[in-house]
């Protein structure tokens, strides 16, 4: 992930946007930049390296301009060069940008025959470009920055500078944070809060699709639909910005609603995207071709893993053995030869994890960390380590914590599968096309909100709820029940759909809602036999899936939650959000500690 800033101030830009992009340091520091107007017209200063780089080259070569934009980069496409740092300009357009354009190869050579030369290797460039091109057509700012945005595929945060327009500054997000800050006869942009809490303490943050025009005096947003929208402003003082929910009631409905954000930074820190591969860090040792691999950690974590147990044994034909970390250790488990261990954890300080990891290392397994936080002793006890990069997760309940650590997985399932030479550099390029699709749609799985919280209604008056789910995303309606447990205090349990006759099934009747993780993938038919056998005794079914899965529910179902249709490789990643919402919106009409639900702690560091 990048961090982005724009000024529409009085003062010179230059320093002030250094001050903002220290700030958004955490979001990443491969390389840094800034563009301001001068005369009228975009000069910029790059360097590669940290934020330290680009004032020197500041202090060499200052900038003047009073409008500007800046940035500090997380590198996804393209190396962290000079060459590839924002902003990326043409002379008439500099943008900076957070986030992935998936569609970027299309819009380059199409833009490429239209004359249009590129500078760089990043996804980023294609934007500044597609500006221009409707600039060139006629348009005005405004009209440029909608027809280009209409245009990408992807998940994005953008900040635009006009040459020749002093007074303008658009920002776009879809996917990616993006917040206004309000000044007196000065209007900032930011990815977050933190980064225009400097010049401000009134904040505006956009909603998903919206696009912001900005003047000194006034803040145009057009909604998704293309509308004038009002957005509310948040004041924030001292250093409340720090850890702010933004528009959102509560942090795990922020942190829900940053999944696009933190799943595509994860991916992307895995992914080559010009190349379509996989590019894993140093495994310390750990030899992806081995016989065998146990996948450990405690509740969500664990049923991260359990999906990657599925992942690893279809794609890379590896044998892979999950267990819950607490009986793994006092179970004397047996292991493969050349076995590898992965440990999931998002705190990275779980004490059964932890001595599990600990047991690992004494029986001579080589260990994997799949952490969030760094330098947490399970990241430093590891002898190599994935880092999930879904940032502080502040919510109890544990949502973005576990797509990222569902995308980090699915990117070691590409890299244990080239290894074991189970998939081919075609069939790799295919899944780390798809992998970079999952930003995108779980942005768009996340309009669904509206429907799952009138649903929610209804759930927040059962005693006990089912879940159930088949092959990988039975592990998903495990953590669908946990989430529903944890927060909202409701009886449920998940159940591999297969599983409902051999006992479950009991359970049964009007009052007991069974929601229904049901993608339409291979084993759609089967498990809609066990819907039937549901719908027969009366049970109420709440079935999430997509279009031609709903048209086939259509008349058994009480209700659908209608999700995109997704490749089956990353439907645990989009079929995680619909159950996040459920769960969240059944506590919310409950009225129960969202945040803080009772007798749980967010690190577990006792056994
Ligand atoms: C559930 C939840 C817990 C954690 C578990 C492991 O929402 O948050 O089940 O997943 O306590 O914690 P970490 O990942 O920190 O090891």
């Amino acid at each position: 992930m990048c961090g982005i800033i724009g000024i529409l101030g009085n003062a010179p830009a230059a320093p002030r946007l250094v001050e903002a992009l220290k700030r958004l340091e955490y979001r990443g520091y491969d390389s840094a930049g800034v563009a301001t107007l001068e005369n009228g017209q975009i000069k910029r200063r790059r360097a590669a390296g940290k934020l330290a780089n680009l004032e020197r080259v500041l202090a060499e070569e200052p900038l003047a301009g009073i409008t500007g934009i800046g940035h500090t980069r997380w590198a996804t496409h393209g190396a962290p060069t000079t060459g590839n740092a924002h902003p990326h300009a043409t002379d008439k357009v500099a943008i900076v940008h957070n986030g992935i354009i998936e569609n970027f190869r299309a819009l380059r050579e199409e833009l490429a025959k239209g004359g249009h030369k590129f500078a760089s290797e990043t996804d980023s460039e294609v934007i500044a470009h597609l500006i221009t091109d409707y600039l060139d057509k006629g348009q005005s700012p405004e009209q440029a920055a909608i027809s280009a945005v209409r245009r990408l595929d992807g998940a994005f945060g953008i900040a635009v500078l006009f040459a020749g327009h002093e007074d303008v500054l658009i920002g776009a997000r879809k996917g990616s944070p993006l917040a206004v800050g309000i000044g007196d006869g000065e209007m900032f942009l930011g990815s977050d809060a933190i980064a225009v809490s400097p010049f401000t303490t009134r904040v505006m943050f956009l909603d998903e699709g919206d696009i912001a025009v900005l003047s000194r005096t006034s803040v145009k947003v057009l909604d998704a639909s293309g509308k004038q929208a009002e957005r509310k402003v948040h004041i924030f003082a001292g250093g409340a910005a720090a850890v702010e929910k933004g528009n959102h009631r509560h942090f795990m409905q922020k942190e829900i609603y940053e999944q696009p954000e933190t799943t595509g930074r994860t991916i992307t820190r895995y992914v080559n995207a010009f190349e379509e591969r996989i590019e894993m860090p140093d495994f310390g040792g750990v030899d992806l071709n081995a016989e065998s691999a146990v996948i450990i950690g405690c509740g969500t974590a664990h049923y991260a893993g359990r999906v990657a147990e599925y992942w690893l044994e279809q794609i890379a034909g590896l044998s892979v053995e999950t267990d819950i970390a607490s009986e793994f250790r006092y179970r004397k488990p047996a292991f493969g030869k050349n076995a590898f261990s992965v440990f999931v954890s998002q705190s990275g300080e779980t004490a059964d994890t932890l001595a599990a990891l600990r047991y690992c290392k004494e029986n001579g397994l080589k260990t994997l960390a799949v952490v969030n936080v760094p330098e947490s002793t399970i990241w430093r006890e590891a002898d190599a380590r994935l880092p999930t990069l879904a940032g502080p997760e502040i919510g109890v309940a544990s949502t973005k914590a576990f797509t990222a650590q569902l995308s980090a997985l699915a990117a070691l399932t590409i890299a244990v599968g080239r290894a074991r030479g189970a998939i081919d550099a075609k069939e790799e390029s295919r899944l780390v096309r798809t992998l970079m699709e999952t930003p995108r749609l779980i942005a768009d799985a996340l309009n669904a909100e509206p429907e799952i919280e009138k649903i929610a209604l209804e759930l927040s008056k059962a005693r006990d709820v089912l879940y159930l789910g088949r092959g990988v995303h039975y592990p998903i309606a495990l953590e669908g029940a946990l989430k529903l447990k944890e927060i909202s205090y409701i009886h449920a349990e998940g159940y591999a759909a297969g599983e409902l006759k051999h006992g479950p099934i009991a359970l049964i009747d009007e009052h007991t809602p069974v929601v229904v993780v049901a993608p339409h993938d291979a084993l759609f038919e089967k498990t809609l036999s066990n819907m039937q056998e549901v719908n027969a005794r009366g049970g109420k079914l709440v079935v999430i899936t997509d279009a031609r899965g709903a048209a086939e529910v259509a008349d058994i179902a009480q209700h659908i939650i209608l999700t995109p249709a997704c490749d089956p490789f990353i439907a645990p990643l989009v079929y995680s959000i619909p159950i996040q919402l459920l769960a969240y919106f059944t506590a919310v009409h409950k009225g129960t500690d969202v945040d803080q639900p009772r007798n749980l702690a967010k690190s577990v560091t006792v056994e």
